[in-house]
C-alpha cells in the first residue's frame, strides 16, 4: 500500500532561461517537476552546469522561475525567506566575525535577545561539533570545520527546509566521507527537511531517503529512486552497490 506523507515543498513545472550577451537564450532548467516530503532528506543529483544552483536558488526565492510554481506548506514562494536556510556551495562564512558571531547572526537579526540567540546557537555549535571553537576565526578553522559553522548557521535561523548546495565538494575525500556521516547524525538527532544538491552518486545513497537525478542542463527530472538502505549506510553493503551501479548505468556522472 501506497504511504501517505505531508508535502512541505512542491515545485511544479518550472522553467528557467537566461538571455545571454550574444542575444541567444539558454535554457536551464525545463518543466521540472518535484515534492519534498516533511523530515524527508531529499537528494538532487545532477552533472556539473546542468542547473541544481540555479534550481536551489529559484527554491530559495532569490531568483523567479519564467514558468511554472512553487509551493512551501501551500504558499506560493515569491521571494527569499527566513523558512528556506541555504548552504552554499562556496564557504560562507564572514571572516572577521568569530564561530559563534557566525552562527547567531540569523537569530540576532531578526532580534532575538542576546541570551536567547546564544543559547541557541551554542546548541547547534556543540550539534555540528565545534564546541571549544566559539572564538576562533574562520581563517584558523578547516574547510570541514567552515562547513560545520555554515550548517550551524543554517540550523540556527531554524528554517523550515534547509537547502544544501553541494556543501562538502571543496572539501578532500577523507574529510568529505566523516561530514557525510555528520550531517545524517545530525539529520538523525534533529530531523529537519533536507534538500541537497550533490553531483557523487556515493554521497548520494550515504545520506538520501530519496535521489532525483537530473539530466544535463537543460535540467529535468531523468528519474526518481528511493533508498530504503538501512542508516548508518554501508558503501560496501551489496544492496548500495547495486544501485551505485544502476545510477551509474543511467547516467555520464563519474564516481
Ligand atoms: N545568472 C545567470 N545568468 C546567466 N547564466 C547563468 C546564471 N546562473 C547560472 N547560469 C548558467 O546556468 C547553467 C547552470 O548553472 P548552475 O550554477 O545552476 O549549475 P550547477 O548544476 O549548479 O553546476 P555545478 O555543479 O558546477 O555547481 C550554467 O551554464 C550557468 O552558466
Ligand atoms: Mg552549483
Amino acid at each position: 500500500m501506497e504511504r501517505e506523507y505531508k508535502i512541505r515543498l512542491d515545485i511544479q513545472n518550472i522553467s528557467k532561461c537566461f538571455s545571454m550577451e550574444n542575444g541567444k537564450n539558454h535554457e536551464v532548467v525545463r518543466e521540472l517537476s518535484l515534492t519534498v516530503r516533511d523530515n524527508e532528506f531529499l537528494i538532487l543529483l545532477g552533472p556539473g552546469h546542468c542547473g541544481k544552483t540555479v534550481i536551489l536558488n529559484m527554491i530559495a526565492g532569490l531568483m523567479q522561475p519564467d514558468y511554472g510554481n512553487i509551493c512551501l506548506d501551500g504558499k506560493n514562494v515569491v521571494g527569499p525567506n527566513p523558512d528556506m536556510g541555504m548552504v552554499f556551495q562556496k564557504i560562507g562564512t564572514l571572516p572577521w566575525k568569530n564561530v559563534m558571531e557566525n552562527v547567531e547572526l540569523g537569530p540576532k537579526m531578526r532580534g532575538i535577545p542576546k541570551r536567547e540567540r546564544r543559547k541557541k546557537a551554542q546548541h547547534y555549535i556543540d550539534l555540528v561539533g565545534l564546541h571549544g571553537f566559539e572564538e576562533h576565526l574562520p581563517k584558523h578553522l578547516s574547510g570541514g570545520m567552515k562547513q560545520r559553522v555554515g550548517i550551524a548557521r543554517a540550523y540556527a535561523n531554524d528554517p523550515q527546509i534547509l537547502l544544501l548546495d553541494e556543501p562538502f565538494g571543496q572539501l578532500d575525500a577523507q574529510t568529505r566521507y566523516n561530514m557525510e556521516e555528520e550531517i545524517a547524525r545530525i539529520w538523525e538527532q534533529e530531523k529537519r527537511t533536507i534538500l541537497f544538491v550533490t553531483n557523487n552518486i556515493e554521497e548520494a545513497l550515504m545520506l538520501g531517503d530519496r535521489i532525483i537525478l537530473l539530466t544535463e542542463c537543460p535540467a529535468r527530472v531523468k528519474q526518481v529512486y528511493q533508498v530504503d538502505l538501512p542508516r548508518p549506510r554501508d558503501m560496501m553493503d551489496c544492496r548500495f552497490l547495486q544501485m551505485r551501479r544502476e545510477i551509474s548505468e543511467n547516467t555520464d556522472l563519474s564516481i
